[in-house]
């Protein structure tokens, strides 16, 4: 069979070419097909960088009003759908709900055999990308005991998220142009990130020609976990604890530096970027100006910042690389724009979708082998079966 080389975590081997995100980990840059985060964040919009990562291209008038008017127009959600999401108990982690109604998209829109037919795909894809924060939403009104709202399609797509999320059919509701505008940035910075846990996982299964839907709800269930997406989540946890012990951030920094320790520090270090992560840059300068615009005091802010300057200035810290990576501040975004803490991991699902969907299409169209990694056995060789009674 050959030499296999083992690489755990894949620290070192890469699954395949791509055109669509750069990422350079020594300087910091972070490009989706050519153009830099920081043009994007800054002048684009989220379905028009969704629409460039999908497509390849940014979209011309036309091209972005098309996509924009199909996306509006299946943002509504089968109502069969809300008969599984009420079988969910109230508490359940809105992760684990995406990740299941997702998977069963899949049973309401069947793919047909005609496995390459881009006009149906395309219609998979504009589904996922419109009914996506739709049942996001139902997960938060649940949790408040609130009725859903169901999408109003005269608003923008982040406008209609806030619009499901918070509006109250008791009074009037007005979408705060702060609030769209910063989440819209959010959404274009965590839009795409190459070859990362959830979007190889995407691959993985999309590469033994699995549909869309399950291919994302896979790529739900590994951005959830804490060490990739959830991280947003444990960092806000992380600072409340540490405002709660007081706000003294040394004994944290000690804690993350104990090797008999399993406390890391959250938000901190990441497996490409070295120096610097271009998108915690972004979005630490737009927390000040979000929290500020919105008249927001945040005392976790303060705590965050301390933090920082403290791990950056500590050798365990400085000689390992260890930086804050996208998730350090945003949380503390999220959490000003009245979004909560165990809602912050499916905003940055909301984000990757794009980048996922883009790559699962990248790799059906490249005709890619299935992904099939191999091992180097070290069990028992081989042994003798014994019976029950003699074991
Ligand atoms: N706190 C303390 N020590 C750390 C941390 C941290 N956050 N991150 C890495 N280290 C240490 C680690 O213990 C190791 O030390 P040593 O060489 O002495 O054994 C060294 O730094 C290298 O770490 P690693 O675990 O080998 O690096 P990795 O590339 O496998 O892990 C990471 C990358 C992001 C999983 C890790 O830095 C981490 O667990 N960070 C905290 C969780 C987090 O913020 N995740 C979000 C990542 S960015 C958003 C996303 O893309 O999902």
């Amino acid at each position: 069979t050959g030499h296999i080389t083992i690489d755990p975590g894949f620290k070192n081997t890469g699954s395949t070419t791509s055109d669509i995100t750069y990422l350079d980990g020594e300087q910091g840059l972070l490009r989706y097909r050519g153009y830099s985060i920081e043009d994007l964040a800054d002048k684009a919009d989220f379905l028009g960088v969704a629409y460039l990562l999908i497509y390849g291209e940014l979209p011309n008038e036309k091209q972005y009003d098309d996509f924009v008017g199909k996306i509006t127009r299946h943002t509504m959600v089968n109502e069969d759908m809300r008969k599984i999401f009420d079988g969910f108990p109230v508490n359940a982690h809105p992760m684990g709900v995406m990740s299941s109604l997702v998977s069963a998209m899949s049973g309401f829109y069947p793919e047909s055999y005609s496995k390459n037919d881009m006009e149906e795909i395309d219609l998979h894809i504009i589904r996922l990308m419109a009914k996506f924060p739709t049942i996001a939403t139902w997960c938060y009104k649940k949790s408040q005991g609130h009725p859903i709202n169901y999408p109003k399609n005269n608003l923008d797509y982040t406008s209609n998220f806030l619009q499901m999320m918070f509006a109250l059919p008791v009074e009037d509701y007005k979408v705060d142009p702060i609030v769209s505008r910063a989440l819209n940035k959010l959404l274009i910075l965590h839009a795409d990130h190459e070859q990362n846990c959830s979007t190889s996982t995407v691959r993985l299964v999309g590469s033994s020609q699995a549909n869309l839907y399950s291919s994302i709800s896979a790529g739900i269930s590994a951005l959830w976990g804490p060490l990739h997406g959830g991280a947003n989540q444990a960092v806000i946890e992380m600072l409340e604890a540490i405002k709660e012990d007081g706000g003294g951030v040394e004994k944290y920094l000690a804690k993350a530096k104990d090797k008999d320790d399993p406390f890391r520090l959250m938000g901190f270090g990441h497996r490409v970027y070295k120096n610097f992560d271009p998108r915690a840059r972004i979005i630490k300068k737009s927390a000040d100006e979000v929290l500020a615009a919105l008249g927001v005091d945040d005392p976790v802010l303060d705590i965050a910042r301390g933090l920082e300057e403290a791990a950056l200035n500590d050798e365990y810290f400085i000689s390992r690389k260890l930086y804050p990576n996208v998730d350090f501040y945003s949380g503390i975004i999220y959490r000003a724009l009245g979004i909560p803490v165990n809602m912050f991991t499916v905003m940055f699902a909301i984000g990757r979708l794009p980048g996922w969907i883009a790559q699962w299409l990248e790799l059906r169209e490249s005709g890619q082998a299935i992904g099939r990694p191999r091992q180097i056995y070290t069990g028992e060789t081989a042994r003798e079966f014994k019976e029950i009674g003699d074991r």
